[in-house]
């Protein structure tokens, strides 16, 4: 049983007979970035810099919405929605980072060795573009960075979701780690990981209903 009650094998299915989205121009460019550095193959090195760069938008969004505030305190209902909407953004940032420590735990208990150029500098210097693009995109119209997000996580729930499916090792393979009181208990690493790749789903439909709502707004 999985925390939550959720059957977890279904909603990888559901997330392998869904097509992925048709990604934008941008969206290519960040995938094909990431595929230059770290080839195309799923790793869990890659994994990681995948979770580096997926806390980015939410932050970019936090601080302009933050600066609204600034700007808006004087009508406190308005500040207040702004405010409800960083809470959301931060809770969505915390997710990625419980993932980004669980991968890093996981990936020093392996012993994998990683350059520092490659797995320390490089994505900083990835996350810093995609921080801007993000930002910027907000500031013209917040339904693009939503969009590009968007894009974003479901290759994300597709990248985890296939690397179970293409790693049946994983079901054997005990989730021991010392961030389950944080994230929770899965008997396997593969169950861990369709877990993540859920969270993916679910920050993809969060970014997915902000553009429907800013287009009825
Ligand atoms: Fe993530
Ligand atoms: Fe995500």
């Amino acid at each position: 049983m999985t925390p939550g009650n959720i059957d977890l094998k279904a909603e990888q299915e559901k997330t392998l007979r869904t097509p992925r989205h048709r990604y934008s121009f941008l969206a290519r460019v960040l995938f094909l970035t990431m595929d230059v550095f770290y080839g195309r193959r799923k790793s869990l090195s890659k994994f990681k810099v995948l979770e580096v760069i997926a806390r980015v938008p939410y932050q970019s969004w936090e601080h302009v919405a933050y600066i609204a505030m600034t700007h808006t305190y004087s009508k406190p209902g308005f500040a207040r929605r702004v405010f409800e909407f960083v809470r959301e953004s931060r809770q969505q940032q915390d997710n990625e980072q419980w993932h980004l420590l669980i991968l890093e735990e996981m990936v020093q208990k392996k012993g994998i060795r990683e350059t520092f150029f490659l797995y320390r500098i490089v994505p900083q210097i990835i996350a810093f573009f995609y921080y801007h693009v993000s930002w910027l995109l907000y500031a013209i119209k917040p339904a693009y960075s939503y969009s590009l997000n968007a894009d974003f996580e479901d290759h994300a729930e597709h990248e985890y979701m296939e690397y179970v499916r293409d790693h049946p090792g994983l079901e054997e393979e005990p989730f021991e780690s010392d961030f389950k009181q944080d994230y929770g208990d899965y008997g396997t690493v593969a169950d861990l990981f369709r877990r993540i790749a859920l969270d993916e789903r679910l920050h993809k439909e969060e970014s997915l209903s902000r553009i429907q709502s800013a287009r009825f707004s």
